[in-house]
């Protein structure tokens, strides 16, 4: 996998998302090459999150890629280690392209998940990207003090976490593209980083806390960036979708 726009499709139905996706039919398909991986643009990368998947079950990973999209299933697990192997096994027996648990479950439990997903994907030849996610991007460090009782300093408990992650034999983490380059520094430019919470400029920033641009974003080294909003929300996607990739990748 090389550099690429995710959609993050945060839709209540099937219908909205497909309705939504139909979209990018207009566009005239350009496969484009990038770090020797083809990217069709009118079939974009997608996320499909908690609210679409408990919606419509996995059906919709299944629409998905039968349309011809990769799907990052952002489900988060956070559990013990033997629950998020078995439900991981399920996970990769959809065909997932990437699939993520929370960092804060531990080493043992990151590696029972790896464990599980790749005796679910075992049919497939593309195996599947396993990641872990940080800390949430609507999370900054006050919140972390205050309410977590955290106490050491945000970017710090962001490597450790990704330490934890690659120690676990994960491919690399969900974190805000603030914390790409200090990742890279530490676990190595393989470990890929995927970072949400970006915004184009001068859109709002709504619930997140730690925002960058797709341009900036592409500056400090991000892997893939997850765009919500700032496509789905506005009134010409398709043209803030080209425009992320464009400062993105381009
Ligand atoms: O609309 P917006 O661009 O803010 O959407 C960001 C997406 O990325 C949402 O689907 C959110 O659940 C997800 N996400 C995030 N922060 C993380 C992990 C995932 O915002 N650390």
């Amino acid at each position: 996998m090389g550099k690429d726009v995710i959609i993050a499709c945060d839709f209540a139905s099937a219908e909205e998302t497909i309705r939504f996706l139909d979209k990018f039919n207009k566009i005239r398909d350009e496969v484009v090459s990038c770090d020797h991986v083809s990217i069709s643009v009118s079939r974009p990368f997608v996320k499909i999150g908690m609210e679409l998947f408990y919606a419509e079950g996995p059906q919709i990973v299944k629409t998905l890629k039968e349309r011809g999209h990769k799907v990052f299933l952002d489900l988060k697990l956070h559990d013990i280690p033997n629950t998020v192997k078995k439900t991981m096994q399920v996970l990769g027996e959809y065909g997932v392209d990437m699939v993520n648990v929370h960092a804060a479950g531990g080493i043992e439990m990151m590696k029972a998940a790896k464990e599980g997903l790749m005796l679910g994907a075992v049919r497939y030849a593309d195996k599947p990207k396993l990641i872990a996610v940080t800390q949430l991007t609507s999370t900054d460090e006050e919140t972390m003090h205050r309410e977590l009782l955290i106490d050491k300093p945000l970017d710090q408990v962001v490597r450790q976490y990704a330490l934890n992650a690659k120690a676990a034999g994960l491919d690399g983490v969900v974190c805000s593209a603030h914390e790409a380059a200090d990742i890279h520094a530490a676990c190595g430019s393989d470990f890929l980083t995927v970072t949400p919470g970006i915004r184009l400029a001068g859109d709002s920033a709504g619930d997140q806390k730690r925002v960058m641009t797709p341009a900036d974003a592409k500056t400090v080294g991000s892997d893939y960036i997850v765009v919500g909003r700032s496509i789905t929300g506005e009134p010409k996607p398709i043209d803030a979708y080209t425009k992320c990739r464009e400062d993105f990748i381009g």
